[in-house]
């Protein structure tokens, strides 16, 4: 059986950070490695995405030709991925002749059967002075329903509705800023509605045309949640062309002008991938897509879904020589920090900026992707935190893992002159079950769970030597046969944990090999070790020598070096930097003759903030902030944690006992490593001078305000 793995095409338009590998290519990597050295055949193929509005919209905007953007960012994120050891067998570019030639072939295929497409004229707006068609997301205007003035053609982020752009009062392109006239134009749709049935038997019970094509209980929950209410809601036709310049040209008479929409020729872009490895490594592409012997998996996040889990499915089934995925394992967000990563907020650190800034750690590359692994968002969001990422690391890879192998290298040349001993024992069960459960959890998709299997193994290892104690046997007798049996074990837990390891953190995995004088792990290796416990043998041969280890990882936190510390204190420095510039107003400038008055809400609007009168219980100095100062508030029936950006004003001292109204419904979130729950109502004058808003007389705590 052949494994075909895919993760989402990354849009070349710009680079990507932690919350993309962890989503859907770390997680493949650690898939396809496992699969490697359990000595499958397996070919995992990803690339660039580099067309559709967004590539287009920009390189109007910077009038530059899209070929710049994407050469950028492909090179980018692909040296990257490298970079990190993200494992691709090819990544391939959507720009490239062969996927343009592949996705026309595809849609002709499925123009040609005559029953999969209709074609539909509608009105569409239009961009005089930019020529072009405008796709929902580019035209701008007021909301019909809360009057926001900066609501999108598709939804009004003020209000949360879904939105068509001829709803929009005065609508704006975003091109040219000028007003769009409506224009007639005609599009092709892909009739999604007619594979509604099947789709819906398929998702629920992994049958397909009465056969069962996948256990439907493999898939994760929230998978086949959203995707039943998809399909509760009913498919409808979509339109998979656009008028635009940039693209795949729709390969028939009468298109000119049009192209294919670029959700149409993006998931094509792994068959094309496919494509040029064959030609490169030889073999028929056909055999990974479109055989019973091979299984294909995609690697995605959640917000790509429907795409690989209802319309991709649906294509390959209108095509009819393909196989449909046998799962679809999407992770949920990571978050950085308690809030959503922004490229304009500078929230978040992009991959590249990782590996340059993060340099200087030892094991830097393997520390990111065993942080992340160990917070993967499997099941739900997660939160990426920096003192995450130390724990992790220091715990984990330091304490654990390295002083694990340290030790017994050490004890090995000290008690066998560096050689295996030589007795006749097993690895206990307990430590044969842990390298099982390691690789199963992998083949389930619960890489966490394998993750926490790894670090239990070693765990054991550690308490196993602990207890057998060798260097209080050797001191009552040197020549106790038990001191070997110990030894033995431990090196071959040691040889485990090396071999383990390399689906995880690959480049620590080698170094651990290279200790104990083992070649890099390689095709088949997993299964070899397998096949070896199963049968009682050793890992690694008596009489085998290994070398010495030393400090693995020098742990970040370490009171007689702050340099690691300090590389990490650099990002800290710099989201701090980011909330006082959120929590504050420029100084000198009046906020009262500054801002004009906001647009009308409506009273259910202001119904919705819950206003309350409080009372500051305590507060202290944020350490590398001089603008925030943490609070806690007394709000009668509970207390609460407040970060304000008030310390430019106040000082601690002055502030304890102060009566404030408080916002107690805003979404808390994490504000230079302490929790905001609320936030504290203050009137600021012309001169940008700040004063706590606040009843002149007395009042109660938890009063409403009204
Ligand atoms: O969401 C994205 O970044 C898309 N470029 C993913 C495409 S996945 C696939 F279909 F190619
Ligand atoms: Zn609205």
């Amino acid at each position: 059986m052949r494994t075909l793995l895919t993760s989402a095409l990354p849009y070349a338009n710009g680079p990507l950070h932690l919350g993309h590998l962890a989503g859907a290519y770390l997680p493949a990597d650690i898939f396809a490695r496992y699969q490697r050295l359990m000595g499958k055949e397996v070919l995992w193929v990803c690339g660039s995405d580099e067309h559709g509005a967004a590539i287009t919209l920009r390189a109007k905007k910077e009038g530059i030709n899209p070929k710049e953007i994407i050469d950028k960012y492909h090179e980018l994120n692909k040296r990257t991925f490298e970079e990190l050891g993200i494992s691709f067998d090819y990544y391939h570019r959507t720009s490239a002749a062969l996927h343009h030639a592949t996705s026309q072939e595809f849609f002709l295929h499925l123009h040609e059967r005559g029953d999969q497409f209709e074609v539909k004229s509608q009105e569409q707006y239009y961009d005089e002075e930019f020529k072009q068609f405008l796709a929902d997301r580019y035209i701008k205007g007021t909301c019909p329903k809360c009057g926001h003035t900066e609501a999108y053609g598709d939804q009004c982020e003020n209000c949360g509705s879904d939105l068509s752009p001829t709803e929009l009062i005065n609508p704006v392109s975003t091109l040219s800023g000028k007003t769009p006239v409506l224009k007639e134009t005609r599009h092709w749709y892909f009739k999604l509605d007619q594979h509604q049935d099947w789709l819906k038997e398929w998702i629920e019970t992994g049958k397909v045309d009465g056969a069962q094509q996948h256990d439907p209980k493999a898939w994760k929950k929230h998978v086949v949640g959203q995707c039943l209410s998809w399909l509760n809601d009913g498919l409808r036709p979509r339109s998979i062309t656009r008028d635009l310049d940039w693209g795949i040209q729709v390969p028939l008479e009468g298109a000119e002008g049009k192209v294919l929409y670029v959700w149409f020729d993006a998931p094509i872009g792994y068959i094309s991938s496919t494509k040029q490895w064959c030609e490169e490594n030889g073999g028929d592409w056909r055999d990974w897509w479109q055989s019973e012997d091979s299984r294909l998996i995609h690697f995605i996040g959640k917000d790509n879904i429907v795409f690989h889990c209802i319309i991709f499915p649906a294509m390959l089934k209108a095509h009819g020589d393909y196989s449909l995925p046998e799962n679809v394992p999407a992770n949920q967000f990571l978050n950085f920090e308690g809030d959503k990563f922004s490229k304009s907020r500078g929230w978040g650190i992009q991959l590249h900026e990782y590996v340059e800034e993060f340099k200087a750690l030892p094991n830097y590359k393997d520390a990111l992707r065993w942080a992340l692994l160990r917070n993967l968002p499997e099941q739900q969001d997660a939160d990426f935190t920096w003192d995450g990422f130390v724990e992790y690391h220091d715990k984990d890879l330091a304490d654990k893992l390295g002083n694990f192998i340290n030790r017994v290298t050490v004890l090995t040349h000290k008690y066998f002159a560096g050689r295996v001993p030589d007795v006749g024992v097993e690895l206990p069960a307990e430590a044969r079950a842990q390298v099982q459960a390691i690789g199963n959890f992998i083949e389930e998709y619960r890489f966490k769970d394998a993750a926490s299997a790894f670090v239990e193994l070693a765990t054991f290892g550690n308490t196993y030597l602990q207890e057998a104690a060798p260097w209080t046997l050797a001191k009552a007798d040197p020549n106790d046969p038990k001191i070997a049996e110990c030894l033995f074990v431990c090196v071959q837990i040691a040889a485990a944990l090396a071999l383990t390891a390399t689906p995880f953190i690959p480049f620590v995995a080698d170094k651990l090999r290279e200790v104990l004088k083992q070649s890099p792990a390689t095709h088949g290796d997993w299964q070899l070790a397998l096949d070896a416990l199963a049968a009682g043998q050793p890992l690694l041969p008596a009489g085998h020598e290994i070398g010495t280890a030393g400090v693995l990882f020098p742990k970040i936190i370490d009171r007689k070096d702050d340099s690691r510390l300090a590389i990490v204190q650099k990002q800290r420095d710099k989201l701090t930097a980011i909330l006082e510039q959120d929590a504050s107003t420029p100084e000198g400038e009046s906020a009262a003759s500054r801002e004009p008055f906001k647009p009308e809400i409506t009273f259910d609007d202001f119904t919705k903030l819950d206003l309350r009168t409080a009372t500051i219980l305590t507060a202290e100095k944020i350490k590398k902030s001089n603008k925030l100062l943490h609070l806690t508030i007394d709000l009668g029936s509970e207390q609460r944690s407040v970060v304000s950006g008030i310390a430019k004003h106040f000082s601690p001292e002055e502030v304890i006992g102060q009566p404030v109204v408080v916002v107690t419904n805003l979404a808390p979130r994490k504000m230079a490593g302490a929790m905001s729950e609320a936030m504290i109502l203050m009137a600021e004058d012309e001169a940008g001078k700040l004063t706590f808003v606040a009843p002149p007389g007395g009042f109660g705590n938890g009063w409403t305000v009204r």
